[in-house]
């Protein structure tokens, strides 16, 4: 269901083959894309971003059949996982092929690969014809874009063109898997859970550490909004809304409706089910930011796994709002 033209296609094409920089739609969040292989457009895709340049950047690939191009070894597991999940929400790091830029792997041997799922992504990849470089098009640490107009909120006039394809499916980022050092390990859970990637690997997924690296991603203050976000847990969340709302103007983002005696001045219900929720995340988060509150309180979401993702990006979120990582 794509409303971008073939003639659009041919001019982000054309674009892209220019150096400079077409943001698209994928199933996760927008992609800020550059060529893969040029190292004039790699720079422009850092400066756009105001993103350090140790930071690796994930090349966007239309299928399985390009990996050796990308990755010098491609281990079986790699192979399972892309034939079950792939075009899909997971990217692969793995050791990377000679000729892979120093700009796109952030000087590591590694290189995370993805084959997004979103029609527009694949025909833009495919009419391409090579790897697209493409980090989240958002400001470094800030929160992933879900709509066109995110992007253009974003990073205006720093982007050649916005490809609209609607909101995004999934709403938050892929899980990344790190295959590159034997066994699986997880770099950022998404929606396809390691219980998943267990299933099809028959191999226990480790937890990757805060200190995996070079992946902003992974840095404890990641996805903030400007306005300092706290979690509550369920259990907790009437007084703490009551102990903020005496102090500030407040938003607030929770699984239950607004009790009428509440004096928050916006309460935002959620969706119950995780996914429906991690779709929803970033759009909520950015219109509360934009509410003119002081504060945010986002009920904490359950501790089961299939709220991995969004309690990840929450969590993060609460860090950076601390500014203990001053980004
Ligand atoms: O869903 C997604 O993955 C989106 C869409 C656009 O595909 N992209 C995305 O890119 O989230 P970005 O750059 O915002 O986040 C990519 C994460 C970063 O944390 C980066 O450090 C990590 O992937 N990464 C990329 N290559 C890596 C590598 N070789 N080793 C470790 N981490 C890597
Ligand atoms: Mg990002």
């Amino acid at each position: 269901m794509s409303s971008v033209s073939d003639a659009e296609i041919a001019q982000a094409v054309e674009i892209l083959r220019a150096g400079r920089l077409v943001a698209f739609p994928t199933e996760t969040v927008y992609g800020l894309g550059a060529d893969a292989s040029n190292p004039a457009a790699l720079r422009r895709l850092y400066e756009a971003k105001g993103r350090p340049t140790s930071h690796p950047v994930i090349v966007h690939i239309s299928d399985a059949t390009d990996l050796p191009r990308w990755a010098r070894e491609v281990p079986s597991l790699a192979m399972r996982l892309t034939e079950r999940f792939w075009p899909g929400p997971l990217t692969l790091v793995l050791k990377r092929a000679a000729g892979v830029l120093d700009q796109v792997t952030g000087g590591e041997d590694t290189v995370g690969l993805r084959a997004p799922a979103h029609p527009v992504a694949q025909k833009l990849l495919r009419a391409f014809g090579g790897g697209i470089a493409a980090p989240s098009a958002n400001r470094f640490g800030r929160l992933s874009p879900t709509t066109a107009q995110h992007v253009r909120d974003e990073l205006g006039d720093a982007v050649d063109l916005i490809l609209d394809g609607g909101a995004c499916e999934v709403g938050i980022e892929s899980t990344i898997i790190d295959l590159s050092s034997g066994s699986p390990m997880l770099l950022r859970p998404g929606r396809i859970g390691t219980a998943e990637v267990e299933a099809v690997s028959g191999l226990r997924v480790a937890q990757g550490t805060s200190t995996s690296p070079r992946a902003p991603g992974t840095l404890a203050a990641h996805y903030v909004p400007r306005t300092p976000l706290m979690l509550a847990p369920a259990t907790d969340l009437e007084w703490v809304v009551r102990e903020q709302a005496a102090s500030g103007r407040i938003a607030v983002l929770a699984f239950s409706p607004q009790p009428p005696d509440s004096r928050t001045a916006l309460w935002q219900t959620t969706a119950t089910d995780a996914q429906a929720y991690a779709h929803d995340l970033y759009a909520l988060l950015r219109a509360l930011d934009r509410s003119g509150c002081t504060r945010i309180v986002v009920e904490a979401p359950p501790e089961r796994d299939e709220w991995d993702a969004v309690r990840d990006r929450l969590t993060r979120a609460a860090a950076g709002s601390g500014g203990a990582n001053g980004m």
